[in-house]
């Protein structure tokens, strides 16, 4: 098959992360006689500093114009002092916006080997296997109005029932291809918007009779994923709490860089690890790139619909874990890899799981 794949790379440890994530679907179109072309483009502090703007329109435009958008990470704290349009930030939410993305998936799955890497105990964690499906067209983070002067800052949390309803059949869809457990997070003891998030979700839910449907407060939720996390099958949630409770199931599998993302539902999936730029461990061939290698495997399945090829490299990242390799962020190992090594064992890894895949 024929696939044009939208690279952008973006700050601190975006583009290495990103490196080894494009050669593992390298070696899928090599391997099985695919046609990938990969083109990269600017995006945030790094398309400030090129263009004066985190998302140049060209970048948009070629994005839109390919079959899927593999992205690394955008933030830089020599911009952080930008209005919030000129945010690097703002260039990713741009680019989600832009391509209509809405519904956020972020599995979070504890790979038996990183037990001991992650804070909890291991008797609490085992099992744990959950997605969060973040909203991520609407809410807070797009709300109007907003502003900000100097003694008032202002932002709004907006929901339709239209942008509730179709994220929470996506998350009821997706509860049917697992455990068939929705918890639907939010904070309808206070926020008007939550209640009717509450009451939307309810009403899809029958339409689920073999879905099973819990609510949680967002603050009992961030106590009951630390108490109880394997209890969770998919978490259904808003903009902003998707964005803290998916940072908080990140650690319990071991280290904030294991998690890969998905964003569907617009015109082109949107893949990108949920980690941010970490400028501290910029070049220095430490950053974790299973997040960035789980997103380009969730792009074979979401977007390019080569789910054999998807198992296989999230095969292959399984047995390099269970081989005891792993980057700093997971402590200590007696295999410690830096970013390139690991790459690198998930590609061996990765061509003998790849000889079980037929074209
Ligand atoms: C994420 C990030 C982004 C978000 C930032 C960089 C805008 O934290 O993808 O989780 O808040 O959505
Ligand atoms: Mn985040």
């Amino acid at each position: 098959m024929r696939a044009r794949i939208a690279v952008l790379p973006g700050d601190g440890i975006g583009p290495e992360v990103t490196r080894e994530a494009v050669a593992c679907l390298g070696q899928v179109a090599r391997t099985l006689g695919h046609d990938f072309e990969f083109q990269s483009h600017p995006v945030g502090g790094y398309a400030l500093d090129a263009y004066g703007v985190p998302l140049p329109p060209a970048t948009l435009e070629a994005c839109l114009d390919s079959d899927a958008v593999l992205l690394g990470a955008v933030g830089d704290p020599r911009h952080d002092k930008q209005p919030a349009g000129l945010k690097p930030e703002s260039g990713l939410l741009a680019l989600r916006q832009g391509l209509g993305v809405y519904a956020n998936l972020r599995p979070a799955l504890l790979h038996p080997a990183l037990a001991a890497s992650s804070p909890l105990k291991e008797e609490v964690v085992r099992g744990t296997d959950l997605v969060v499906v973040r909203e991520l067209a609407g809410g807070l983070y797009f709300g109007e109005p907003r502003s900000l002067d100097e003694d008032r800052g202002v932002n709004t949390l907006p929901y339709t029932r239209f942008e509730v309803e179709r994220i929470a059949r996506y998350a009821f869809d997706l509860a049917r291809l697992r455990r068939r457990k929705v918890t639907s997070v939010d904070k309808a003891n206070v926020l008007e918007s939550s209640q009717l998030w509450r009451r939307v979700v309810t009403e899809v839910a029958a339409d689920y009779p073999d879905v099973a449907l819990d609510h949680l407060y967002v603050d009992a939720c961030a106590m009951a994923l630390v108490l109880r996390p394997s209890s969770f099958d998919v978490i259904l949630t808003d903009n902003l709490f998707g964005d803290i409770l998916s940072d908080e199931a990140s650690v319990l599998t071991g280290s904030l860089g294991m998690l890969p993302s998905a964003s569907l539902g617009g015109k082109v999936g949107l893949y990108e690890p949920v980690h941010g730029s970490a400028p501290d461990l910029a070049g220095r061939d430490l950053a974790n790139p299973i997040g960035a290698i789980g997103s380009a495997a969730m792009l074979l399945r979401h977007s390019l619909g080569l789910e054999k090829e998807a198992d296989a490299l999230e095969a292959a990242i399984a047995a390099v874990l269970t081989q005891g390799f792993g980057t700093a962020d997971l402590g200590c190992q007696p295999a410690r890899v830096g970013t390139r090594g690991m790459g690198e064992a998930i590609r061996q890894s990765f061509a003998r799981e790849l000889t079980g895949v037929s074209a």
